[in-house]
């Protein structure tokens, strides 16, 4: 039996993560096996209801389960909350933190029959298949910030540093998904201007001695932001500090037709969590328009770096392959003459596709 804590947290999160449910226990029940889901409380929708964005009895529940499954977290309610309560920093960034979870992968795989849906020339994106290796637990989110008044004003202050030990770990990493990929990692920084990418780039070039048999190379992230556009096929694995490995990730997303598309794993802690790469997408939050695929693909990650079940993993991405090959299309990925359907009907095509797709 695996444990499961689901975390629907705010706006779209409580849309999409009953259908990564729905298709977790499709897999349950063509594989023969128990998943036992725990709900609990998170984000806005935490402060709401217990007036702390991670309640006690959220984190123990992650910690005592076997991997996390999260929708988002946030929203305008609760934007003008003082730092100490806004739900991005004090539940997901502590959760990521209180997991250990330094390692955030976010495939960005386009899926061949959604080669129109992009806003991008289909002969630029036909074919991509890139992992972005986002170190998750350091960098300017994690480090020190404060204010200081100044005379007829204010100094807002957000510390970035790095150490060798993060550093050494998500490169080796990064290297080791890339043995199992096409054996080349890019690794992203600003070396031309930060201390802690020069720091970044020395490490990096240590760890990258052991993979003789991975091609390494270091790019600045203002350029890699243009190559995703330019030629995003030259990408094999991207390893990159924490908020680089943000911005260039919602990027990346539209190089598969949507950010809608993006899931993720976070790892590298005894429970890995699983969430898209998105957010809670107030603006069409409610009204059944949120692509659930991002979570569903999740969810397939949480099936192969948590359970260790590959077959299991393969026949969700599979079943997602043939629901978009029959037309089916959520808002943000249709195109003219496709079949339009809402969040949960399209939870409920891979469900069902789940149990009769071939592995
Ligand atoms: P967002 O990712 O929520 O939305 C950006 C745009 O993408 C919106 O137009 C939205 O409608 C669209 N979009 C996102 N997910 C979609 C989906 N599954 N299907 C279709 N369209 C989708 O980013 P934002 O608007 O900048 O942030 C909204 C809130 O979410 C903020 O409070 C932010 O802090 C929070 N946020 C949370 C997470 C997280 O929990 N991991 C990630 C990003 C943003
Ligand atoms: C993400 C989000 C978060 C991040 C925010 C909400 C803290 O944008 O998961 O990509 O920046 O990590
Ligand atoms: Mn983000």
């Amino acid at each position: 039996m695996f444990k499961i804590a689901v975390l629907p947290g705010d706006g779209i999160g409580t849309e999409i993560v009953p259908e990564a449910q729905k298709v977790l226990k499709a897999v349950a029940k063509r594989f023969k096996h128990e998943f036992a889901f725990t709900e609990a409380l998170v984000g806005g929708a935490a402060i709401d209801e217990v007036g702390v964005p991670l309640p006690e009895e959220t984190l123990a529940l992650c910690k005592d389960s076997d991997a996390v499954l999260l929708g988002a977290i946030g929203g305008p309610k609760w934007d003008n909350l003082p730092a100490a309560l806004r739900p991005e920093a004090a539940a997901l960034l502590a959760l990521r933190k209180e997991l250990g979870l330094y390692a955030n992968l976010r495939p960005a795989y386009l899926f061949p029959e959604l080669v129109h849906a992009s806003s991008l020339k289909p002969d630029i994106i036909e074919g991509v298949d890139l992992l972005v290796v986002r170190e998750l637990t350091g960098g300017l989110y994690f480090g020190e910030k404060r204010r200081e008044k100044l005379l007829g004003g204010e100094r807002a202050i957000d510390v970035l540093e790095y150490s060798t030990y993060e550093i050494e770990r998500i490169v080796r990493l990064a290297c080791e998904a890339a043995r199992k990929r096409r054996k080349k990692v890019t690794s992203v920084d600003k070396a031309n201007v930060l201390e802690s990418s020069r720091l970044w780039r020395e490490v990096a070039n240590r760890v990258a001695l052991e993979y003789p048999d991975v091609e390494f190379s270091h790019m600045y992230v203002d350029n890699c932001a243009m190559q995703l556009i330019r030629n995003p096929r030259q990408f094999d694995v991207i390893v990159t500090e924490n908020m680089f490995g943000d911005i260039l990730t919602d990027e990346a997303s539209m190089l598969t037709g949507s950010l809608g598309m993006l899931p993720s794993a976070s790892i590298g802690g005894k429970v890995g969590m699983y969430e898209p790469s998105h957010g809670s997408a107030p603006d069409i939050a409610g009204q059944g328009k949120a692509n659930p695929l991002a979570t569903i693909l999740s969810a397939a990650m949480m099936l192969r770096y948590s359970f260790d079940l590959e077959q299991e993993a393969l026949a969700v991405e599979q079943a997602v392959r043939e629901v978009l090959a029959e037309g089916y299309r959520t808002p943000d990925i249709t195109e003219p003459d496709q079949k339009l359907v809402n969040t949960r009907e399209m939870g409920d095509l891979v469900a069902r596709k789940v149990e009769e797709v071939e592995v």
